[in-house]
C-alpha cells in the first residue's frame, strides 16, 4: 500500500464510551476543537452506515457536527489518511468489523494519536462488535453517562423502545433512551412483539 504512517515516536489510544446520549460524540468533538487550539492536523472518520443526522458529517444528538470521511469498512481510513495527520478521531467504531483493532493500532503504533467513539453496549446490554477489544487494548479510556429517562439517575444502559432484535438498528429519540441499570429492561421489546399472543393467553 502507497501510505505513510510513520510520524512522531508515540501514538496513542484513547477511547470513549458509554450508552446512547452519553456525550461520547461530544466528547470527541471538544478533543477535536483542543487539537485546533493546539495546531493539530485531524481527520474524523465514520462508518456510512450512521446517516442519522447527516450522511457526511459526524454529529452530536443536539447537532454540533464536524465533517468527517465516510468509510465502509476499517483498512480504508489507510486510504484517505494524510501524511501530516496527527490525530485520527473515529465515531460510531462499535459498527466497524474486528479489523478496526489492528488498523488503530497501526495508527497508534505510528505515531498518531487515535480517538475512539463507539457504544461500549447494545440494546441487550451486551459489549457491542469490536468495542471490548478496542477497550482492551486502549491506552486511556473515559466513560461517559448519560441520565436516566426513568428516574434521572446516571444511565450506563441503552433502552431500545421498538419491537426489533436486530444487533444493528441505526436511530435515536424514536427508537432508543438512556436508562440506569434498574430500569434498563432489555427484554422489553421482545415483550413489545409477543405481546397480542399473551394477551389471548390470559
Ligand atoms: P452520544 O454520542 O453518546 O450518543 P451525543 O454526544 O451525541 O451523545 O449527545 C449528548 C447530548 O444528548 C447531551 O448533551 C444532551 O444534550 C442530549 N441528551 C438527550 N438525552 C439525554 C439523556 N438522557 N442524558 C444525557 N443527555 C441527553
Ligand atoms: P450514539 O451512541 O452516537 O447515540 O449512536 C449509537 C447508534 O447505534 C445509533 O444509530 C443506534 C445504534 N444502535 C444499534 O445499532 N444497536 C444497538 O443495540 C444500540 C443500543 C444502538
Ligand atoms: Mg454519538
Amino acid at each position: 500500500m502507497n501510505y505513510s504512517l510513520k510520524q512522531a515516536k508515540h501514538g496513542v489510544i484513547e477511547t470513549i464510551c458509554g450508552c446512547m446520549y452519553s456525550g461520547k460524540t461530544e466528547e470527541l468533538l471538544r478533543q477535536l476543537k483542543r487539537c485546533e487550539y493546539a495546531k493539530q492536523n485531524y481527520q474524523v472518520f465514520k462508518p456510512k452506515i450512521d446517516s442519522r443526522y447527516s450522511d457526511t458529517e459526524v454529529s452530536t444528538h443536539n447537532l454540533q457536527k464536524v465533517p468527517s470521511v465516510v468509510i465502509e469498512s476499517p483498512e480504508e481510513i489507510y486510504q484517505h489518511l494524510k501524511h501530516d495527520t496527527q490525530v485520527v478521531g473515529i465515531d460510531e467504531a462499535q459498527f466497524f468489523t474486528p479489523e478496526i483493532v489492528e488498523v488503530v493500532s497501526k495508527l497508534a503504533n505510528h505515531g498518531r494519536r487515535v480517538l475512539v467513539a463507539g457504544l461500549d453496549t447494545d440494546w441487550q446490554g451486551l459489549p457491542f462488535g469490536p468495542m471490548p477489544h478496542l477497550l482492551a487494548i486502549s491506552d486511556i479510556i473515559r466513560k461517559q453517562y448519560a441520565v436516566c429517562m426513568v428516574c434521572g439517575d446516571s444511565a450506563t444502559k441503552t433502552q431500545r423502545l421498538v419491537d426489533n432484535s436486530d444487533d444493528i438498528l441505526v436511530g435515536s429519540f424514536n427508537m432508543y433512551e438512556a436508562r440506569c441499570r434498574d430500569h434498563f429492561d432489555p427484554e422489553l421489546s421482545l415483550r413489545k412483539s409477543k405481546a397480542p399472543q399473551q394477551e389471548l393467553n390470559i
